[in-house]
């Protein structure tokens, strides 16, 4: 049984998830529309990925006979005016997801609630390959400045990514 406490973090993260999730279908739909198509590919999967993130919590609140509960999710920022601007914000968006991990973490040690820390471990691990990639991605864009054509190889390659 978990805790009032665990449960409306589960809860709150699965929002949180589906806000990432519509955060990086925005941003995709914007690259789209600016001719990146590979930048758009990219979050688009990734769009795809936090929904995913969502639905595993959505299980695992199932699995331990838990209420679901599916609270709103705010509209993702949709003012978009440069390609650095939206790195910025997805690195942004990626460390507040890791200190929410972080956050309901904590809680479950203080708890003693080992099952959810367990389960939690995916996540945490899960944020680290997440913050290297925003961050990656960040300083690349940055390194790349006004050089249109690094620009252009480097949505390529995002486009291509596993
Ligand atoms: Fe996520």
């Amino acid at each position: 049984m978990l805790s009032n406490t665990i449960l409306t973090s589960l809860n709150d993260q699965i929002a949180a998830e589906f806000g990432a999730s519509n955060f990086y279908l925005q941003v995709a739909a914007w690259f789209d529309n600016n001719n990146y198509e590979g930048f758009a590919k990219y979050f688009r999967k990734q769009s795809d990925e936090e929904r995913q993130h969502g639905l595993k919590i959505v299980d695992y609140l199932l699995e331990t006979s838990s209420g679901v509960q599916i609270k709103d999710i705010q509209a993702p920022d949709n003012y978009f005016v440069s390609c650095l601007g939206i790195f910025e914000a997805v690195y942004a968006l990626e460390d507040k997801v890791t200190s929410l991990i972080s956050n309901i973490y904590k809680i479950s040690v203080l708890e003693g609630d080992y099952a959810t820390q367990i389960f939690l471990q995916w996540y945490v691990q899960e944020q680290v390959r997440s913050m290297r990639d925003a961050s990656y991605n960040l300083n690349k864009i940055r390194q790349i400045g006004d050089d249109v054509g690094a620009l252009f190889e480097f949505d390529e390659y995002l486009g291509e990514k596993e």
